[in-house]
């Protein structure tokens, strides 16, 4: 922009001086995270870097991305077209897509409505309190025996190629009502390559800014177009199949009830907002990938972290003895009582920040943030590992403490320390899966830490550093898990 297009009393972006061609790419890096983070101390909370030709705003600081998505959303709610997104659920994801607002906001309310029904229902089993409870009660002890099967057979185990399975398996049985076998392999052949997919969605991948990238041979592009062509057959199968044996009067699951309100909406001649069935039922796609992607690299991370901090480990397993006991599952009920799992569980959103940066933004119109001019059309970047990094507002922010979210008591979480860890973003495009994100987290890791321990295996020493994507992993790891009854015996 020169700086006289620039509205009076605004100011122009600051950021590094761009290289022709290819911009910041080289200041950038291989890992955004880390170097917008560094740029954010040079050039302060809001600045431009320019990706090939494409300037793109990046927002650090937990009060300025507030201001912009909480006081701002409207301005701030958009996606921006970018080349990798035309690939996820065919151009026509609800989280990836740059649908017109309105159609978006209808996708989005009835993803919404539809998860929340069919998670707070009552299942088969009246020992639960609601189904979502029972799926990952009944998956989470399933996953108990997996892991110590695997270790007593094999020696060790990949945690993130087990915990994956279940995880999918959970929001399998809500979208679609069924469940997979840990080794099957069509279900297997895109939930274990999911590394490749958070390495194209990730924000900043040069290719979706510099066109002339996307001709050149890359092994994680064509992985990545063949998870989402492999992710696509699997849904589209299970919907056909929906479709086939649809039940106006018996609604199975979400995949049913999607059908079911193009059907009632045929009815409704004042609907206003124009969505085709394809992007009604398609939300099912939404919600499946980012229901097991998410979660199991949260889990992944959870266990990667209780064998690097044994001593963590065993103060967990302590107080799921003392306040649930080891002979019962513990249910969401016991949440209240267990409040060092909760702070190691924001502890470990806080610490990986595994989801570094939310999806991608775009301005909906030309506005101003802190004094400075931000045109309409313009990709912003939500650096959510800057605020929980942010020294500002945490204490060492690089060790890993669980203690620094409870209070003095020592037995209660600190509700406003929780409320500063960024990591379902926030506002208009929030995640909409954060309630049974954060059950699920809890529900699953409460099982394991009551089960089972957790060793590193000799010779294999554990690498904490992060691979950059749109969710991080760690590097893929053997580990060995030994059941805790038997130990005692
Ligand atoms: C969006 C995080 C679980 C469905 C997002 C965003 C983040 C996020 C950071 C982007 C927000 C933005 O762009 O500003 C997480 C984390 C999870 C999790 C950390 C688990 C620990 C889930 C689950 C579901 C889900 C279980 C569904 C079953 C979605 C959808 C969007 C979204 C549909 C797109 C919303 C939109 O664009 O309007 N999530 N998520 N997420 N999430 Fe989640």
């Amino acid at each position: 922009l020169l700086r006289s297009d620039i509205p009076e009393g605004l100011q122009r972006l600051p950021g590094p001086k761009p290289l022709p061609i290819i911009g910041n790419v080289l200041d950038v890096g291989a890992n955004p995270h880390l170097s917008l983070t560094a740029m954010s101390e040079r050039f302060g909370q809001v600045y431009q870097i320019q990706i090939g030709m494409r300037p793109v705003v990046v927002l650090n600081g937990s009060e300025t991305i507030r201001q912009a998505l909480i006081k701002q959303g409207e301005e701030f709610a958009s996606r921006p077209d970018l080349y990798s997104f035309q690939f996820i659920n065919n151009g026509k994801s609800l989280a990836f897509s740059s649908d017109q607002a309105g159609v978006w906001r209808t996708r989005r309310k009835l993803a919404l409505n539809a998860l929340r029904s069919f998670s707070t229902i009552k299942g088969s089993d009246l020992g639960y309190s609601c189904v979502l409870e029972e799926h990952v009660c009944k998956e989470g002890e399933y996953l108990v025996k997996q892991l110590s099967n695997v270790t007593e057979a094999s020696g060790s185990f990949d945690p993130f190629r087990h915990i994956v399975v279940s995880v999918a398996n959970v929001i399998c049985g809500m979208c679609f009502g069924r469940r997979y076998n840990h080794d099957d392999q069509e279900l297997l052949s895109f939930v274990n390559l999911s590394d490749e997919f958070g390495q194209v969605a990730g924000s900043g991948n040069p290719a979706d800014f510099i066109p002339f990238l996307r001709f050149l041979p890359s092994r994680t592009m064509k992985t990545f177009m063949e998870i989402n062509a492999r992710f696509n057959a699997f849904v589209q199968k299970i919907v056909t199949e929906h479709y086939r044996t649809f039940d106006k009067n018996n609604i199975r699951d979400i995949t049913d009830s999607l059908i079911d309100h193009c059907e009632d909406r045929k009815l409704d001649e004042n609907s206003n907002v124009q969505v085709s069935d394809e992007k009604i039922v398609g939300i099912v796609n939404d919600l499946f990938g980012a229901g097991f992607d998410t979660i199991s690299t949260a889990l992944s991370w959870a266990v990667v972290y209780l064998v690097a901090y044994p001593e963590i480990q065993e103060k967990l397993h302590q107080e799921m003895k003392d306040s649930v006991g080891l002979e019962r599952t513990p249910l969401l009920s016991d949440k209240a009582n267990l409040p060092l799992l909760e702070a190691f569980i924001l502890e470990l959103f806080r610490h990986s920040s595994f989801l570094p940066f939310t999806i991608p933004h775009c301005t909906t119109k030309d506005t101003a943030l802190n004094g400075y001019f931000i045109p309409k059309d313009t990709c912003v970047f939500i650096n959510q590992w800057q605020v929980n990094h942010d020294p500002a507002l945490w204490k060492d922010p690089s060790s890993f403490s669980p203690e620094r979210f409870l209070n003095a008591d020592g037995i209660t979480v600190n509700k406003m320390d929780a409320e500063k860890v960024m990591i379902f973003g926030m506002g208009k495009r929030r995640c909409i899966g954060e309630a049974i994100g954060r059950t699920e987290v809890f529900l699953f890791l409460a099982i394991l830490v009551q089960k089972l321990r957790f060793h590193e295996l000799p010779g294999h020493p554990l690498d904490l550093t992060p691979e950059y994507g749109l969710t991080m992993k760690h590097k893929r790891c053997q580990l060995r898990a030994s059941l805790r009854v038997q130990e005692q015996n």
